[in-house]
């Protein structure tokens, strides 16, 4: 196997073709590998192989087009096309269930599928972000299908992924990784095999240490943005701009307070404080608590709406309130968890009409100029680019009435003539 690694004859199958394996199966291909993606939605799977990605970041078009071409991807939903491959990595989703346990259902599928077509030797990844443990659960879970040692007769690693999106590719490169091996030589294969790209410093440990770096670090960004959010409602009450006051914290030496905003949202940081507390036998209050007060967010920028309404006499059954994006994140078209979705719900049935514009997130108004038309509030949700050197004097003689929320601190000066809220702004 390691000589089929150096040499790049390794055939390696990426399950899960979405924000995560697209990317990975992507840059496998174009450093040398011959790359099957497997992936269960049919229609993903006939966009890839006409070059067209079906996901929103930066170069993945060219970057696709030069896989496919070069005849080292090719995407399938077929799962006898990706029997007696060397190494299997596994980007499937791990959401969270109502009741917000994990649901581990895609990653179980997965690994069954993989365990179905994989040849003793085979090396497996699961790159998706799972709950401590889960990893010898699914070697187990494979042995009981195979009956193949783990360890033994196959290698099995958590290799988790922090790429950003809006970064993926330089991140997937430069980023630095960790490895860990339900043994040693698990481990020390996956590196072997990363290393064809990874540029950054890379970590050898064990699978639970693995699978608990990965939440603790969202876990830190989460509990630390609650922090941040906790300040911002503090400074509404005590009528100062929060953002000016993290600035100043900020330039101490120890400090980095991090961002207030309307919400976290995205696959990952509402979901992984979960993961990361789900298998313990203690309640940890902190990191649960946080979770609730970064959930609470829309509702603050809800009450700043609706103080917005009242300053001007408007009873919100008559308002038309337009929201300006619903990515979670700026510069992306990814809708999950977002709390921009969030707020509007909470507002819907409560105002006159909502409307909806994300220049990246299809099904909402094509055209700012026609969301803003006749509105009577506009609110921030995502700082997208494209938000921030809008021009509020001249959008404002767009509509009806003139109030401005936002959500994401993009506008720096509230401008004139309209009434000006924004999360963490006191003193408006
Ligand atoms: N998106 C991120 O920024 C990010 C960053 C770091 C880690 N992660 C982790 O990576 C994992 C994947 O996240 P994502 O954002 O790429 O999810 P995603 O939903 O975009 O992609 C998952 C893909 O897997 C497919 N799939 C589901 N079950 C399958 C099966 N049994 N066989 C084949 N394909 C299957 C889905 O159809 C989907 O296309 C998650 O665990 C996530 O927590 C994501």
């Amino acid at each position: 196997m390691l000589e089929k690694i150096e040499n790049r004859t390794a055939e390696i199958a990426v399950v899960g073709l979405g924000y995560i394996g697209l990317p990975t199966a992507i840059t496998f291909a174009n450093a040398g590998f011959r790359v099957t993606g497997y992936e269960i939605r049919k229609e993903v799977v006939e966009r890839i192989n006409s070059r067209k990605a079906h996901i929103v970041e930066p170069e993945i078009d060219e970057l696709l087009k030069k896989a496919v071409e070069s005849g080292n991807l090719r995407a399938t939903s077929d799962p006898d096309d990706i029997r007696g491959k060397d190494a299997y990595i596994i980007c499937v989703q791990t959401p969270l269930n109502e009741d917000k346990t994990p649901n581990l259902g895609y990653l179980e599928d997965a690994v069954r599928t993989v365990a179905r077509a994989m040849k003793r030797g085979s090396l497996i990844v699961i790159e998706s972000t799972v709950p401590p443990l889960t990893t010898i659960k699914m070697a187990k879970l494979i042995e009981e299908i195979t009956g193949l040692k783990p360890g033994e007769d196959f290698y099995m690693v958590h290799a988790p992924e922090r790429v950003m999106p809006g970064r993926i590719f330089e991140e997937l490169v430069y980023n630095s990784r960790i490895f860990g091996g339900i043994t040693p030589e698990s481990a020390e294969l996956a590196e072997r095999l990363y290393r064809s790209f990874v540029k950054g410093r890379t970590f050898k440990t064990s699978s639970t240490v693995s699978e608990v770096v990965k939440l603790m670090e969202n876990t830190f960004r989460d509990v630390n943005i609650a922090l941040a959010n906790e300040f911002a409602y503090l400074a509404h009450q005590y009528g100062i701009d929060v953002f000016e006051a993290i600035e100043l914290a900020n330039t101490h030496p120890r400090v980095r307070i991090h961002t207030p905003g309307i919400g976290v949202g995205g696959h990952c940081l509402p979901k992984d404080p979960h993961l990361l507390v789900w298998p313990a036998r203690d309640d940890f209050g902190l990191i649960r608590l946080a979770r609730e007060i970064n959930d609470g967010m829309p509702l603050l920028a809800k009450d700043l709406l609706f103080d917005a309404l009242k300053t001007v006499n408007l009873p919100p059954e008559k308002a038309v309130v337009a929201v300006l994006g619903l990515a979670y994140k700026g510069d992306s078209d990814d809708t999950r968890n977002s709390p921009a979705l969030t707020f509007v719900d909470e507002i819907r049935d409560e105002v006159a009409e909502v409307r909806t514009h994300d220049p990246l997130v299809g099904g909402t108004h094509e055209n700012l100029e026609d969301a803003l038309r006749g509105a009577d509030a506009a609110v921030i949700a995502t700082d997208h680019t494209a938000f921030k050197s809008l021009d509020w004097e001249k959008l404002g003689s767009l509509m009806r009435t003139k109030i401005l929320v936002d959500g994401r601190h993009v506008v720096e000066n509230p401008p004139v003539g309209f009434v000006f809220k924004g999360v963490g702004r006191g003193g408006y």
